[in-house]
């Protein structure tokens, strides 16, 4: 199973109130007690931090907030000792506009560096074409020194670089087998899905008053992603033998099996069906909110289409989402029996689990009074679409507390000490003020915290009695029909049950047969009589049948 760890907020070693990488060797022990195997590391490459890293100045070096390149060969050795194994983050979508090669191409934007991004002529009173960026306005900025301007579909200090020029595509090779030759088990693959652009450029429909149209619908017009990655593969990942998760939003219908089947693109690729759920074109303050129905539906829906091809990653929160127990849970029910139940219902998917980091130990989405707390441009972006849609800015705070990204930065949780244990000087975000109770030193030694249970979820996905059923097995859905409860088979040479009373009423459920064993619970008792059972509020249990 894996982790990510986002480096910014995950322990200080130097009291500066930014997470580092001898902060993370300091933890090592920790996500080895867990039953931690492959620790993935949001970006920590030399970056002006306009995305929080996710814009990268520099491939071939370590950001000094974060330590140096000598601390993260120490990191991937350290890891190793433990049989544990380090991703990056593999940001080729674009780099920062602080990159040398952005820099060369103002320069010269006629000459090879020209070449390694969009550039388009700028014409006065006209955009190229009319795509909205991913964090709002136009995907198109002014090259600075040039008549040109050039194409973003993130910050506009995030310029796109252009994956139809071969030599463009050679150094991005380079730098990973680079890294590859380091000893690193592989990557997490951001935003990979915007790589191959619809040529030519054109505009499209509007789909809001600001006379622009979401990228999304250029990408739906794409054909032909598959000849970058199978190339990326066969020249990096496939000569290591190294793993690859994609960050793959929205693959066509029947790509899945390129993607991740047998010889596909990368290893796996992260299930985002729940995540994505309810979401509006019109933005955050429109969407939708998710039920325990929706959130079952989700996760069947995305299992059932991976089934015969290959291995989702599964996931209930990253850095870029709300915490999952604030999510998935409705706000007043949200208690150490709810969290378990979540927990176990999708640890026990098929596929891949990642936790991210604080979610083992139930961190909540934090409070924020007032938009000046918030650090996420997402987020400040979707505040004024919020409020350009006629909403008051305390309703608009409340839409962007809701989802904003900062939810999941928060510093981790360590104990109660002050500024939760991360750090001893000021830390870069403010601290959830529920880390008196919520906070890992208050649960490791507690058997029946959230991080033990988690512990017990990932010692049992890896007990050899069961880890061909859990690991391989098929899923399928039991008492689909069943309102707020959420349960599955797995089956190999076992035949588990895994199910869930997601809701806070009790409900009873008849087996198709008496269990021989209990294999998880979260609550010390079955009331049960003969086969049936009845469920406590948000009762969660793995029963071998
Ligand atoms: C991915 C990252 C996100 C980032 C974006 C642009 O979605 O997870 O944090 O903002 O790509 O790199
Ligand atoms: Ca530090």
């Amino acid at each position: 199973m894996a982790y990510q760890i986002y480096p910014k907020s995950f322990y200080d070693s130097n009291k500066d109130g930014i997470g580092d990488i001898p902060g993370i060797i300091e933890k090592l022990d920790y996500l080895h007690d867990l039953g931690v195997d492959i620790i993935w590391l949001s970006p920590c490459y030399p970056s002006p931090l306009a995305d929080q890293g996710y814009d990268i100045s520099d491939y071939y070096n370590i950001d000094p907030r974060f330590g140096t390149m000598e601390d993260m060969e120490r990191l991937i050795a350290e890891a190793k000792k433990r049989n544990m194994y380090i991703l990056m983050d593999l940001v080729v979508n674009h780099c920062s506009d602080e990159h040398e090669w952005f820099r060369k191409a103002c320069e010269d934007p006629e000459g090879r560096y020209g070449h390694f991004f969009y550039l388009r002529d700028k014409e006065e009173g006209k955009l190229p074409t009319n795509w909205r960026s991913y964090f709002g306005g136009p995907v198109w900025a002014d090259l600075p020194g040039t008549d040109k301007q050039y194409l973003h579909v993130f910050h506009k200090k995030q310029p796109d670089l252009n994956w139809e020029n071969p030599e463009l595509r050679e150094e991005i090779y380079k730098n990973i087998n680079w890294w590859l030759e380091k000893g690193l088990g592989g990557f997490r693959i951001d935003a990979i899905i915007n790589i191959k652009k619809a040529l030519p450029f054109r505009d499209y429909t509007p789909d809001r008053e600001d006379g622009l149209c979401n990228v999304n619908t250029m990408l739906k017009e794409t054909t032909g992603i598959g000849a970058f990655l199978g190339e990326m593969r066969d020249r990096t990942f496939l000569k290591y033998d190294a793993f690859s998760v994609g960050e793959v939003f929205n693959e066509k219908p029947g790509e899945l099996p390129d993607f991740i089947g047998e010889n596909g693109y990368f290893s796996s690729m992260f299930d985002f069906n729940a995540a994505i759920f309810g979401q509006s074109e019109k933005g955050w303050y429109d969407a939708k909110p998710i039920t325990p129905e929706d959130y079952k539906n989700c996760c069947f829906e995305a299992q059932e289409k991976a089934a015969d091809i290959g291995f989702l990653s599964n996931i209930i929160e990253n850095h870029d989402e709300p915490r999952g127990v604030s999510r998935y849970i409705p706000e007043s029910d949200c208690c150490p029996e709810s969290k378990k139940m979540l927990a176990a219902l999708y640890f026990m998917l098929r596929g891949i689990p990642f936790i991210y980091q604080g979610q083992e130990l139930g961190m909540e989405n934090t409070q924020f009074s007032s938009i000046a707390e918030i650090d996420d441009i997402s987020s400040l972006d979707e505040y004024q679409v919020a409020l350009d849609a006629g909403l008051s800015p305390e309703e608009a705070l409340k839409v962007v507390a809701g989802r904003s990204r900062d939810n999941a930065r928060t510093p981790m949780q360590w104990s109660d000490a002050p500024n939760a244990g991360f750090t001893e000087g000021t830390p870069w975000l403010s601290v959830n003020p529920n880390y008196p109770s919520i906070n890992a030193a208050a649960q490791q030694n507690d058997p029946d915290s959230l991080f033990s249970f988690y512990k017990q979820l990932i010692r049992l996905r890896k007990n050899p009695v069961y880890q061909q059923t859990i690991v391989y097995g098929i899923l399928e859905p039991a008492f689909r029909k069943r309102k707020n409860l959420m349960a599955y088979y797995r089956r190999s040479d076992k035949t588990l049950l895994v199910i869930g009373n997601y809701q806070r009423q009790e409900q009873s459920v008849t087996l198709p047969a008496a269990y021989k064993k209990v294999l998880l619970n979260n609550y010390a008792d079955i009331a049960q009589d003969g086969t049936s059972i009845l469920l406590h509020k948000y009762q969660v249990l793995i029963l071998e049948l």
